[in-house]
């Protein structure tokens, strides 16, 4: 069933409520791949109910980032929930979701600003506010739909630690799910973003996984110095490259380490054709 608002939508979950079903939220920003649909099925054996929502959410987007040309293929994406047996796709416009001629900014609308240690690093260094925008979301599809359980991907690892974050500060009555990253064959993280690569590109695109990879394989042979991993990755990098951040750092708390261990996640962000690429992996795994 698609859904376009909030009204409607909260009906139905209220019924579903009142007959004591647990619900499973799978929140999107649509162009779905098999990333996507791995949260469903995992959504699918945890919950009754499903709500996927698409949403291409403009608050978090930067005046520069690709908001205007981000992949939208609601008819696609529909299909392919009805597939994977979702209940509600919720697919609202802007106009829903933040009121009709609403101005986007902090002056006029009240956001979720996560705190500066989790958001002055990694993705949130170069991307000034996204995070304050995706918590801001998230919290709002979390009031709509009032999910038991809500499911995101270990792609984006910094998002998950952060919505874990809020959840907990703010306490929000959810258990998040985070689900592995799923690849191609190759090793390329799936990603919307990908659609913009070309064949060409997406080969170059293989040393983000490449890079995490071989520092895993040094690490398990007993490296552990954070430099000297780090250092590894020079030898796959080409002028086709440009990348923006490599970093080990805490998984649960994002800090910084300087001895890696088994509670170290590796994350690295690089542009492949102007396509900004991010992909990580946990030591040891
Ligand atoms: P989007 O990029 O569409 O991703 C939706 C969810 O799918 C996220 O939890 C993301 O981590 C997960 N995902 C993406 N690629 C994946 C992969 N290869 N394997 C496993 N999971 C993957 O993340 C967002 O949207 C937005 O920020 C959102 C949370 C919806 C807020 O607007």
């Amino acid at each position: 069933m698609l859904l376009n608002n909030i009204k409607e939508v909260r009906e139905q979950i209220k019924e579903w409520k009142s007959s004591g079903l647990k619900i499973g939220l799978v929140p999107t920003m649509g162009a779905l791949h098999a990333g996507h649909l791995s949260l469903m099925k995992k959504a699918r054996e945890t919950c009754d109910r499903v709500v996927v929502s698409v949403f291409v959410n403009p608050i978090q987007f930067g005046p520069s980032e690709d908001f205007d040309k981000y992949p939208r293929t609601l008819e696609a994406d529909t299909k392919l929930c009805e597939r994977e047996g979702v209940d509600i796709v919720f697919a609202p416009s802007a106009d829903e979701m933040y009121g009709k001629g609403q101005r986007l900014s902090n002056d006029t609308l009240t956001y979720v600003c996560p705190p500066f240690f989790y958001v002055n690093k990694l993705c949130g260094k170069t991307r000034t506010g996204h995070f304050d925008g995706v918590c801001t979301v998230v919290l709002k599809l979390f009031n709509i739909i009032q999910p038991d359980f809500a499911f995101f991907g270990q792609k984006d690892a910094q998002q998950v630690v952060i919505v874990r974050k809020m959840v907990n500060d703010l306490n929000v009555p959810l258990q998040i799910v985070q689900c592995p990253i799923v690849r191609e064959e190759s090793g390329l993280a799936l990603s919307s973003r990908n659609k913009y690569l070309s064949e060409e590109g997406k080969k170059e695109a293989l040393v983000l996984s490449r890079i995490l990879n071989n520092i895993n394989l040094c690490f398990k042979k007993g490296i552990t110095d954070v430099s000297a991993l780090k250092e590894t990755a020079y030898s796959f990098l080409t002028e086709k490259h440009d990348m923006e951040y490599l970093e080990l750092v805490d998984k649960n708390t994002l800090e910084e380490k300087q001895q890696a261990d088994a509670d170290t996640i590796v994350l690295i962000a690089c542009r492949v054709e102007g396509v900004r690429l991010i992909d990580n992996i946990y030591l040891g795994e």
